[in-house]
């Protein structure tokens, strides 16, 4: 008999297969029992009735706790009052294992509670449906940039020096020496890109950042293209271009796990039209004063000022020039004016605040090593980054892009920590 798995349901109907599945759930009467199976692939119905089968087999489809494992065997047809659209008629059952006390039961449980049982939670099925979104933005992810002839690159995760902000740096030993977990690949990157013209990283980043918001992890996933002889309006286009492709790409191959979200597919579908709105830094300010924000120029925005701003458009906003005091080192200055730099965020409609931060990069030998002084920053641990623009400076620039962000905004999930499967948060390392 054909062992298979329940997401290719459709390909087997009138088929009997065998399949092996954990009991997500069940309800039976003194005729039928209907158990939701899950093999991981999906979930779907397995119905057993009294007439049909072998007592033993009613039985023990009658007695399955919940989250025990099992073969089970028989036809598979449509079921058209299924989202699914296809159950299995079981004519035996062979438990594999029995679960006893399933912690997750199907009543509602506290965060806390489900977050120490993050392990198990995984197994549910809006967190099966979350998984899937993240999976389809890495898969097209690879897709867009591999089209778009970028070259993947890995930077390094342990490093000597700080990319980003150093009061958020993770400091470890590294033998005799202190190094730092990476809060971004973008220094290595752009010594990829003068190397490789155009390139990107995902990988891994912690940053110790004592926040405990709904959008901060303290590891989490970051894309980081980088790309040479490209200013800051190119990199712009690279960005709502690969932004829309990852909402396409999800509305196109998930369709049924966004079902399951009940996210609202119109919506989505409207972040797919470009081009994305660009509001400058000052625009902003002057926007927020006007609705009564106490936000003075020179501040940086928090979710409230974003949230306000993102919901004046109906879809993804670039604010774009920044000043230039609450930025990183490495960001270009606007050629006219001294207090800005080239750079933008890309705030995300509905409350889900920055998406990607990005920039033009500061390409001046002489302004960008004044730039590490000025920063508090150690000189010699940047040689090799002066470097890149002692030995044929181009422009360039690039921007990294928060995977989890995305997969909470795309999923329609309240909070960060749904995102990524085992998440780091200010105050959780385990499980
Ligand atoms: O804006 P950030 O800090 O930019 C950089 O790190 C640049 N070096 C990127 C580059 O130009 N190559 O971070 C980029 C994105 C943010 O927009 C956000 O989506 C995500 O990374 N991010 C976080 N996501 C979850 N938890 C956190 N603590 C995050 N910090 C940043
Ligand atoms: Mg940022």
């Amino acid at each position: 008999m054909k062992k298979i798995q329940i997401i290719d349901s459709k390909k087997h109907v009138g088929e009997k297969v065998k399949i092996g599945a954990w009991v997500a759930n069940k309800r039976s009467s003194g005729k039928i029992a209907f158990l939701s199976l899950r093999d991981g692939s999906a979930f779907f119905q397995g119905v057993v009735v009294k007439s049909e089968v072998d007592e033993r087999v009613f039985e023990q489809a009658k007695s399955l706790t919940q989250e025990s494992s099992v073969w089970v065997t028989g036809t598979i047809s449509e079921d058209a009052r299924s989202k699914f659209g296809y159950e299995i008629h079981i004519e035996d059952i062979d438990v594999i294992s029995e679960a006893v006390d399933y912690p997750i039961t199907p009543k509602e449980h506290g965060t806390e509670f489900l977050m120490d049982n993050r392990h198990l939670w995984l197994r549910s099925s809006k967190q099966h449906a979350i998984m899937h979104v993240r999976n389809e933005i890495i898969r097209a992810t690879y897709e867009f940039y591999n089209k778009e002839g970028f070259v993947k690159i890995d930077p390094p995760i342990l490093t000597g020096n700080a990319a980003e902000n150093t009061t958020e740096l993770f400091q470890t030993k590294y033998f005799d020496r202190d190094a730092f977990l990476s809060q971004s690949g973008q220094l290595y990157m752009e010594a990829a890109a003068m190397a490789l013209g155009r390139v990107f990283s995902f990988g891994p980043t912690f940053r110790a950042e004592k926040s405990k918001t709904r959008r901060h992890l303290i590891e989490f996933w970051m894309m980081e293209p980088e790309m040479a002889f490209m200013d800051h309006d190119d990199s712009l286009e690279v960005q709502e271009k690969y932004v829309a492709y990852l909402v396409q790409s999800v509305l196109d191959n998930c369709d049924h796990d966004l079902d399951i979200l009940e996210r609202d597919k119109d919506l989505l579908k409207k972040y797919t039209e470009l081009p994305y709105p660009r509001v400058s830094y000052d625009e902003a300010v002057e926007l927020l004063q006007k609705n009564d924000f106490d936000v003075t120029w020179g501040e940086d925005f928090g979710s409230p000022e974003e949230t306000f701003i993102a919901e004046q458009f109906d879809k993804p906003v670039f604010i774009v020039n920044y000043p230039k005091a609450i930025k990183p080192f490495y960001m270009k200055r606007h050629p006219e004016r001294d207090d800005v730099v080239l750079c933008a965020d890309m705030i995300a409609p509905e409350g889900y605040g920055e998406i990607i931060g990005g920039s033009q990069r500061e390409d001046d030998y002489e302004l960008l090593r004044q730039e590490i002084v000025d920063f508090g920053l150690n000189v010699d641990d940047y040689e090799w980054y002066l470097d890149l623009r002692r030995y044929g400076s181009v422009p360039h620039s690039g921007f990294g892009l928060g995977l989890e962000r995305m997969v909470t905004w795309i999923s329609g999930t309240e909070h960060i920590r749904e995102a990524i499967p085992f998440p780091r948060l200010l105050n959780r390392i385990y499980p």
